[in-house]
């Protein structure tokens, strides 16, 4: 069923879609940079109000856009990258380097040289092994590196078992007895500058009672680092994670009361069991820009079979993928003119695959081919987990900024798939 929620939510944002697609075609992304900045202001003021020096890295893998990074850049958010690629995208939009952290569970020795030369704020490990090799190169271009350690504190989350993170069977971070060994040992290292901890726990985390009770734990954690190894660290990551309403009874991640319960509490150890002038740092993505993007697709066929009826749209599980991957639910909205009558509707998009469907069931007003629907909520792991399955090009992404819709994407082409193959000539 169509809900009101929703349908408010797409005229809220005021676009003449129709005209939007003639021009660009569709599939077609749409990102509000209006949103994203509200989104960031939004975070950033419950938490400097609480405690200024802090630093709010986006999440590159959420949406990495350049031009949607770029107005992060502006607002003065940092980035969390997790790959060469996006530590790359950082340096592209001039990402400050003493904004950028760089987690991730397995850096290939050559994104860790990169993210070394860049000289970024901090590089949080997850291994021993990884703990050793920074110190190798650290020591090898003779410079001294600035970490963190990222500690899995075995806390249930209420998410996909996919997103979550932080379980002691999730492949993330150090249980807490070796990540004890690892500051120990990092101390004592020449070229390491041990200072920071980090977690994450999940993704899409709607409720902030997970997230009181790893606190805790990261108190404990560092109050036993302060008293016997004299460390009182300077960064405390508390990663992201915070979701977003994806269905009308959902209401998104209350900031306000995660502010009050988790970083008015670590604040009070300003001096303690952290440094004097600890530095607050979150890595949120989904937050900042899920609610800020929108898919419009068109559908090409509408068709009975087995007592079912298909409407076949142009977007693809290579468009979006989390509806196939997670089960996830986006709303969808029809934009065209809505007659009185309605059916319920299979929504699929064109891929080889039978997981392919982004909503079982749709109770919509007739729909036609031709017809144009919105898919609500994809500003976050929707382009960044696009791909080129089935031979299908990539979708053009526009984005509106002051008033203005600017193409910030192009729609990939034939040839942008098969750039990379080489083809001996017979
Ligand atoms: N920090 C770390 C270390 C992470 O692994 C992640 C996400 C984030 C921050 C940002 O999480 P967020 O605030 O966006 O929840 N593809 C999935 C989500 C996977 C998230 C992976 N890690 C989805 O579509 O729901």
């Amino acid at each position: 069923m169509i809900s009101n929620m929703f349908t408010k939510f797409i005229h809220d944002f005021d676009v003449d879609f129709k005209r939007l697609v003639d021009k660009y075609g569709t599939p077609l992304y749409f990102l509000d940079a209006e949103r994203v900045r509200e989104n960031y202001l939004n975070l950033h003021s419950n938490v400097t109000n609480l405690w200024k020096n802090s630093l709010i890295c986006y999440a590159y893998k959420a949406n990495s856009t350049l031009a949607l990074l770029k107005v992060l850049r502006d607002m003065g958010a940092g980035a969390e990258v997790v790959s060469g690629g996006e530590l790359y995208a950082a340096k592209l939009v001039n990402m400050p380097p003493e904004r950028i952290v760089f987690d991730g569970v397995s850096k290939s020795p050559l994104e860790l040289a990169e993210a070394i030369r860049e000289n970024i704020l901090l590089i949080n490990v997850e291994s021993m092994e990884e703990l050793s090799l920074i110190d190798k190169f650290a020591s090898k271009f003779n410079v001294k590196v600035s970490l963190g350690i990222r500690i899995n504190f075995d806390v249930k989350v209420d998410t996909h078992h996919y997103i979550t993170t932080g379980r002691r069977f999730n492949k993330f971070g150090m249980d807490p007895d070796s990540a004890y060994t690892a500051y120990k040992k990092a101390q004592k290292m020449k070229n390491v500058n041990v200072k920071g901890i980090h977690i994450h726990i999940g993704s899409q985390i709607l409720d902030i009672f997970p997230y009181v009770e790893v606190k805790e734990k990261l108190v404990n954690f560092c109050r036993k680092l302060k008293s016997t190894l004299k460390l009182a660290l300077k960064y405390v990551d508390l990663g992201g994670g915070f979701g977003i309403s994806y269905r009308e009874y959902e209401k998104s991640f209350p900031i306000s009361d995660y502010c009050e319960n988790v970083v008015k509490p670590l604040t009070s150890y300003a001096g303690s069991i952290f440094d004097d002038d600890f530095k607050i740092i979150l890595e949120p993505g989904r937050f900042i820009v899920g609610d800020a993007g929108i898919l419009i697709t068109r559908v090409n066929y509408v068709k009975e079979s087995g007592g079912y009826k298909w409407v076949l749209v142009d977007a693809g599980m290579n468009d979006l993928i989390r509806p196939a991957l997670y089960g996830a639910f986006h709303p969808i909205i029809p934009l065209s003119k809505v007659k009185d009558e309605y059916e319920i509707y299979n929504i699929a998009g064109p891929i080889c695959e039978s997981s392919d469907i982004f909503y079982i069931g749709f109770k919509a007003p007739l729909i036609r081919p031709g017809d144009l629907l919105a898919i609500l909520n994809v500003g976050a792991y929707g382009i960044s987990m696009s791909s080129q399955y089935n031979c299908r090009p990539r979708a053009a992404v526009v984005m509106r900024d002051n008033g203005e819709i600017k193409l910030v994407r192009r729609r990939e082409n034939y040839n942008d798939i098969f750039r990379c193959d080489i083809l001996e000539k017979s």
